[in-house]
């Protein structure tokens, strides 16, 4: 459990599955997160969260955002891929209670995500992919520090357009300086 000013990062819950129903499905999500676009049944939400919550391979951590105001979920978090050699992963986050957007909780949520992967785990880089239409998430990224290291051109397709990924990266020791 990681507690911050206004969040706490909480482990995945059986109890949880009717949550990612909602939210993987939710076809603005999709879009921005850059997601596969076919429809989750429960069942697959289900397996998912089942392999999710006895995964021992140590490459992926997922946490439940709550607002510590309501005691509510309001999203989620999470570091994917992880590679101990190289030692970086792939972060990943939405807020999605449509109240509690726009609050700054997403930026609290990934900064103690990022503390986490960078001073418990010890990654060195932390990196994720941003939709090129996403001034929300951009506007995030850059206020954590983040450097927008290259653009994937035309690498997302939705709705008869191509859309552009924004390569995000940010290493241990500058998110340290910045974050101190
Ligand atoms: C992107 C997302 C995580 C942002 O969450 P949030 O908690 O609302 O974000 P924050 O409040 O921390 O910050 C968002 C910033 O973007 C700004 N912003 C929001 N919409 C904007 C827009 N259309 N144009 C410009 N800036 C915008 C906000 O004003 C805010 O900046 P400010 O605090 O300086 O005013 C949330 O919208 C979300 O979950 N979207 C769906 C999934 C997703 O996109 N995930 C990110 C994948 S990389």
């Amino acid at each position: 459990m990681i507690i911050g000013e206004n969040i706490r990062l909480r482990p995945l819950k059986k109890s949880d599955k009717d949550l990612f129903f909602a939210w993987r499905n939710d076809l603005d999500f999709v879009e921005m997160a850059l997601s596969m676009r076919l429809p989750k049944h429960e069942l697959l939400e289900e397996t998912w969260l089942d392999n999710a919550m006895t995964d021992i391979s140590n490459r992926h951590v997922y946490f439940i955002i709550e607002a510590l105001d309501s005691d509510t979920p309001i999203g989620f978090t999470a570091l994917t891929n992880i590679d101990w050699i190289s030692r970086n992963g792939a972060g990943g986050i939405a807020i999605m209670h449509p109240d509690y957007r726009g609050k700054g909780l997403s930026t609290e949520s990934f900064r103690a995500l990022f503390d986490y992967g960078f001073n418990k785990l010890n990654l060195h880089k932390i990196w994720t992919h941003v939709h090129g239409g996403n001034p929300a998430s951009i506007k995030m990224h850059e206020r954590l520090g983040c450097t927008l290291e290259g653009t994937l051109k035309q690498h997302y397709y939705w709705d008869n357009a191509y859309h552009d990924a924004l390569q995000y990266g940010i290493l241990k020791d500058h998110f340290n300086q910045i974050n101190a």
